[in-house]
């Protein structure tokens, strides 16, 4: 019985200082004004743990309300998607949105993609367990560079959700569309959840969480950095901040040093300002209208649109033209 596939190359163990080129990309970021890191480094095990707990917490509403649009929409979705697909989830995490699914679509494959291996294997084997029928073919990779899919079937469905879209600049996010599209073919569909905008409360209290699981999930980038390069930072000098960035319609993510400091990375320092911020995550909020918009020039055509009663979440089905 198959039920993984590794591709060796895109483990993210510990990066090999020569010829990895994730370090110089790590390390560039770290030098660049302002300094950032890719949210993608937010998904090693610890990591993509501490974002299942954040799916649970009550101020993180896009989870739930996602999860309910499936559930209660579940036979209006398989009834425009069919069944029997090459289903592909990008971003599968612990898989347990396609778990709503998987009864009235009955996949003919179903091909989760996930950066984290180790995450990415515990879920296929509970996934495996909980539905004996099912094939599965589990893919680690990082889907925010260029990629190629072991695709068999005519008939191909991406799933996209979470709104995990919106860790993409726009442009990108555009580009991701379009390769998503070409992977799928014409008349083929992608599944995908987008947040919206909304009441600036609500979005700034769904990042600054009363339990502080979401600060722990920002810190622990560094963490993840530093078993990677053998970096040395150290989280206690670092305070999390996250708002909402109204004129760019996204929430945004940092990382503040509460002190001066310098870190060693890859033989090089990194000079920090107390009061310095490193850039981890922006979440674009895509109302409607704005999100079809950018499917329509990465190359779809809306279906269908699903929300819950204060279109605070989104599920759009786009066929590709
Ligand atoms: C997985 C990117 C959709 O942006 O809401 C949650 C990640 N960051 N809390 C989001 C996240 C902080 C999440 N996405």
């Amino acid at each position: 019985m198959k039920t993984t596939t590794l591709h060796k190359r895109d483990r993210l163990d510990q990066l090999d200082r020569h010829t990895d080129p994730r370090l110089a990309e790590i390390v560039a970021g770290l030098q660049a004004t302002p300094k950032r890191l890719s949210p993608k480094y937010f998904y090693d095990a610890v990591g993509s743990k501490l974002f299942d707990r954040i799916c649970h917490l009550p101020e993180y509403y896009p989870t739930r309300t996602e999860v309910d649009i499936l559930s209660r929409q579940r036979q209006a979705i398989a009834k425009v998607l069919g069944t029997g697909m090459e289903l592909i989830e990008f971003g599968s995490g612990s898989s347990i949105k396609i778990r709503l699914l998987l009864q009235t679509l009955r996949p003919e494959n179903y091909l989760p993609v996930d950066i984290s291996a180790q995450h990415l294997h515990e879920s296929a084997r509970k996934l495996k367990a909980d539905y004996p029928w099912l094939k599965l073919t589990p893919i680690c990779l990082d889907y925010s560079q260029p990629f190629s899919l072991p695709v068999s079937r005519q008939q191909r469905i991406g799933f996209f959700p979470g709104s995990s879209i919106g860790n993409f600049e726009p442009a990108d996010a555009e580009q991701f569309l379009r390769q998503v599209a070409t992977l799928l073919g014409s008349g083929n569909g992608l599944l995908i959840g987008v947040d919206t905008p909304k009441d600036e409360t609500i979005l700034n209290a769904a990042y600054n969480d009363g339990d502080g699981v979401t600060a722990a999930f920002n810190l622990n980038i560094l963490q993840h950095i530093n078993a990677l390069t053998g970096s040395k930072f150290d989280t206690a000098r670092f305070a999390h901040q996250a708002f909402y960035n109204a004129d760019a319609g996204r929430i945004e993510m940092h990382l503040r040093s509460v002190t001066e400091q310098r870190v060693a990375i890859a033989g090089e320092w990194i000079h920090l300002a107390a009061g310095e911020t490193i850039h981890t995550e922006n979440s674009y909020k895509y109302s409607r209208s704005a999100f079809l918009a950018l499917a329509e020039r990465a190359g779809y055509e809306p279906v269908q649109t699903w929300a819950d009663d204060r279109d605070w979440f989104n599920v759009h089905y786009l066929r590709v033209r």
